[in-house]
């Protein structure tokens, strides 16, 4: 049996459709529940759902022998894991944004970062040779520069909506291409190399 850490929220659909496509029997995902550990009806899959960041816990810890986790989270939080395949499912960038009209804001020597990704955040900053205050916070980011608590923020941007509803822009794209990545424990690969090799080159394949 395979286990699989799947994401809920705006992953959850496609990782499941990607997965179909593969020969996975992803039925039992369709069923409006809130239990969160599903099997599949073949027996064969074990589907643990958990929340996106959270993904590569459970596969470092090898409570699920594979997940569906974003690259900015993987980046992030730098798991004990094997990144195995590109997705190229929801794609977004990782951006500095703020206020259209405050451009040099980015030159402010004692700049103020709102982000979830505080260490991506201080890694860009440290590369770049600038001393930033990184603000943690875990969501509604763009909140962060309204109200004053920033001045810009380090954060994915897919559509670019929440952005522009905020009244914010895109200043720098600094990583391209976060898309979901298949993330494989490092000991199942070993133990259930039969079952997981095959699922990856069914997925390579329909990725491709
Ligand atoms: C993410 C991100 C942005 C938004 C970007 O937040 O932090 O706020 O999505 O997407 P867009 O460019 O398509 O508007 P998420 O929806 O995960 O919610 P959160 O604020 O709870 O983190």
């Amino acid at each position: 049996m395979i286990y699989f850490a799947l994401a809920k929220g705006r992953l959850a659909d496609e990782s499941a459709e990607l997965l179909r496509k593969c020969g996975v029997d992803t039925s039992v995902l369709r069923e409006d529940t809130r239990k969160l550990v599903l099997t599949s009806a073949d027996g064969k899959y074990g589907f643990f759902l958990v929340k996106p960041t959270d993904v590569p816990t459970y596969v470092e810890a090898g409570v699920a022998d594979v997940g569906i986790a974003g690259k900015d989270t993987l980046m992030e939080q730098d798991k004990d894991l094997y990144e195995m395949l590109d997705l190229r499912l929801g794609e977004c960038r990782l951006c500095l944004a703020g206020y259209p009209d405050r451009k040099d804001a980015l030159t402010n020597p004692h700049l103020r970062v709102a982000t979830k990704y505080v260490n991506t955040a201080k890694k860009v900053f440290s590369e770049r040779g600038e001393d930033v205050e990184i603000i943690h916070l875990n969501g509604s980011i763009e909140l962060a520069p309204v109200t004053g608590l920033a001045d810009v923020i380090f954060d994915i941007v897919q559509t670019g909506s929440t952005l522009k509803a905020n009244g914010l822009a895109v200043l720098e794209d600094v990583f391209d291409h976060i898309t979901a990545r298949l993330v494989v424990n490092k000991v199942s690969l070993k133990t259930k190399a039969a079952e997981i090799l095959p699922l990856i080159g069914k997925l390579r394949e329909v990725v491709s």
